[in-house]
């Protein structure tokens, strides 16, 4: 929600997808989020700047090499799926908030789609050892983020939100928490309470 109202022309293409797929008439739904593309790319986009556990770990059954290094059995793997998700080597202006970088028409998305397989996108982890929630996330994810944007404008004070980072226990998580007041956009599936 942070980078969405920082930057308003993401704010206005998710919805004027919403308002053209699902109208203006019914809420959003998780049956619509597949006819979404640019929402689910928003949430993605979001995942793979600010991963909500930014490392995650694995004990080695035996010994291996790794990247020409033999690692011994029973070391502990910390993998720093943060920096693989903002590394240049891997992702065009990896700082940058570029939704557009996962919409299957762009040859970049096509890229990444490839650089998934080869565990560039690590927001869920990896393996068989990987969010067993990934599906349901993205479906929380979607449709929460869908209907705040579908029904609400979000007034912020000052220009920008602070989206400086900060850890809490081994979760990533806002600096400074999100301060903002939603203004009902009256559409008539807002009742006045
Ligand atoms: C945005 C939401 C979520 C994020 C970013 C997230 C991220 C992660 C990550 C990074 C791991 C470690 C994966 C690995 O070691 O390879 C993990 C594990 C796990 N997650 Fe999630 N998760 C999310 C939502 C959920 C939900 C909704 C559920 C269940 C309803 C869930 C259940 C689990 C469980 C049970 C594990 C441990 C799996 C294992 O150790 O085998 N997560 N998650």
């Amino acid at each position: 929600m942070a980078e969405i109202i920082n930057n308003p022309s993401t704010m206005e293409r998710i919805r004027e997808e919403i308002d053209s797929v699902v109208g203006k008439s019914r809420l959003i739904q998780e049956t619509d989020l597949p006819n979404l593309p640019y929402l689910q790319a928003v949430v993605k986009e979001g995942l793979r700047m600010y991963p909500p556990i930014p490392v995650f770990g694995r004990r080695l059954q035996e010994g291996c090499v790794m990247g020409g290094f033999y690692v011994p059995e029973k070391t502990t793997l910390v993998v720093n799926g943060y920096a693989v998700m903002r590394d240049s080597d891997y992702w065009e202006y990896p700082d940058d908030f570029k939704p557009e970088r996962f919409l299957s028409s762009s040859r970049s998305e096509q890229e990444d789609a490839t650089k998934e397989k080869v565990l560039k996108y690590l927001p869920f982890g990896s393996g068989r050892r990987g969010c067993p929630g990934t599906n349901l996330a993205y479906i929380l994810l979607g449709t929460a983020i869908g209907m705040m944007i579908q029904c609400f404008d979000w007034k912020i004070e000052g220009d920008k939100v602070n989206m400086e980072e900060t850890l809490s226990g081994m979760v990533l998580t806002m600096a400074h928490p999100l301060k903002c007041t939603p203004i009902p956009r009256g559409l008539p599936i807002i009742k006045d309470p």
